[in-house]
């Protein structure tokens, strides 16, 4: 059992922070939202993910998981400190590290003896050693490591206890066996690597996965001009153990808070070495115009949107998460605000955080069919289960002109096929 402080309740650290206090450490978590500090000392999670609120509420209960705004008590008798902070992204895409250096600059205020320093925020290569630096000029003798998480919202708990690795980043090989053996009861492979490369290695993973989400997308759209189908090309692609069969669903583009922002600061951090990453740039691109494709689409098919009703199914960036962060949600309703359309939103958990960055104009409803009732359009945005198991037979009752824009394609053509409403979805054929 180790002495664990975490810095930062979002995600990471939250899930983080439940986790190791499951596995038998002590663990403080520490933020600066006071509300959110008391809420969570009474197992509410100021976010939706499966599983959390129990492993949280269960935690506290056997005194294993504490939370707290003091500095003090966070750290006083703290072996290891995790920084699991925000990096959300700048203006010109780079990383904004402010709370990274909030976070060391506070222990090195308030650590009272010589700490292991965990990074699990996704932090620009050399960000570590800055971290090193910082801390260390308060004469406290610290070790920092690099390790990355990969979780995945939705599916946080599930992603830390069966992960494909740990990442250790570490020059110093008594801190990295510490970091190896708080770890050792996740039964996840560990690899050990020096600092730099272990941020790297986050970065490169994020990149890659949204380059073959980019990829898979531009061959969706060369399906659809060509009348292939691109749920066939991809599982006949994906059998390829070379290439592997996940991340290669083709859809209205990544969003959430980690694609969007770490492909723009791997541009910028190549940059920052005088490289112009030509791949990634375009990946972004692509996505960019992924996310609006099928609104363009309906402009085209409908000529003028002006007073149109738009049903928007799904609001999240995904399924099993509230979080609306790049959601193509947001570009969407924006571009068909401006083409003068009424809008109905709807979806299961979201509507709360999505009233904070859509457009008032927007009517909300967590009634799937009084969205869709008298709609002109429909986009379907994020496969939930509610969404993908709805009847086609709702759309066809319901709507004014039952047109579907598909972009989690959760419908077979065979299915559609069986009802009376034209259907578009993402790399296969209309069907009229
Ligand atoms: C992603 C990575 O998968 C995690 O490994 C990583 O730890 C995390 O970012 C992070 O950096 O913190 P997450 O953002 O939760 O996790 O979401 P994903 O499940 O990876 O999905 C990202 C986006 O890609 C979603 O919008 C999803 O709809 C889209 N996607 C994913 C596709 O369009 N097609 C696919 O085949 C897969």
């Amino acid at each position: 059992m180790r002495k664990i402080a975490v810095i930062g309740t979002g995600y990471v650290g939250l899930v983080t922070g439940a986790c190791f206090a499951e596995i038998g450490h002590q663990v403080k978590c520490l933020d600066i939202d006071e509300k959110k500090i008391y809420d969570l000392s009474k197992g509410i999670i100021p976010f939706y993910e499966p599983g959390l609120e129990d492993l949280v509420k269960e935690n506290l209960e056997n005194n294993r998981l504490f939370f707290t705004t003091n500095s003090s008590f966070a750290f006083h008798d703290a072996e290891v400190i995790y920084i699991a902070v925000g990096t959300p992204a700048k203006e010109d895409g780079s990383s904004n590290l402010e709370y990274i250096f909030r976070a060391a600059n506070n222990i090195a205020k308030y650590a009272t003896k010589n700490v292991i320093v965990v990074t699990k925020s996704t932090v620009p290569v050399g960000t570590n050693e800055r971290i090193k630096e910082l801390i260390t000029m308060n004469g406290l003798k610290v070790e920092v490591v690099s390790n990355p998480e990969f979780l995945r919202e939705g599916q946080a708990i599930n992603d830390t206890f069966r992960g494909d690795r740990i990442i250790i980043g570490s020059d110093n090989d008594t801190a990295a066996t510490v970091i190896e053996e708080i770890n050792q009861h996740f039964h996840v492979k560990v690899i050990h690597t020096d600092i730099k490369s272990a941020e790297m290695i986050k970065y490169a993973s994020n990149a890659f996965l949204a380059t073959k989400i980019s990829f898979i997308n531009e061959i969706s759209t060369i399906c659809e001009k060509l009348g292939a189908n691109i749920e066939d090309v991809a599982y006949g692609m994906g059998l390829d153990s070379r290439i592997g069969t996940q991340f290669l669903k083709a859809g209205i583009g990544y969003g959430g808070s980690c694609f969007p922002k770490d492909t723009k600061s791997l541009v910028q951090i190549a940059g920052n070495v005088k490289h112009k990453f030509d791949l990634l740039e375009a990946v972004i691109n692509v996505n960019n115009k992924q996310q609006v494709k099928l609104v363009e689409q309906a402009m085209a098919r409908f000529g003028n949107l002006q007073g149109l009703n738009v049903a928007l199914l799904g609001l999240s960036f995904k399924p099993n998460t509230d979080d609306v962060r790049e959601s193509a949600s947001i570009v969407m309703t924006n571009r068909l605000l401006e083409e003068g359309v009424s809008i109905t939103a709807y979806d299961p958990v979201a509507i709360e955080k999505a009233k904070s960055v859509l457009p008032s104009e927007v009517h909300f409803t967590k009634d799937i069919v009084e969205a869709l009732y008298l709609a002109d359009m429909a986009f379907i945005i994020t496969d939930w289960d509610e969404i993908k198991r709805l009847p086609l037979s709702v759309y066809e009752n319901m709507m004014r002109t039952p047109v579907i824009y598909d972009g989690r394609n959760c419908y077979s053509i065979e299915a559609v096929k069986q009802h009376r409403v034209e259907y578009h979805s993402i790399g296969r054929k209309s069907v009229k």
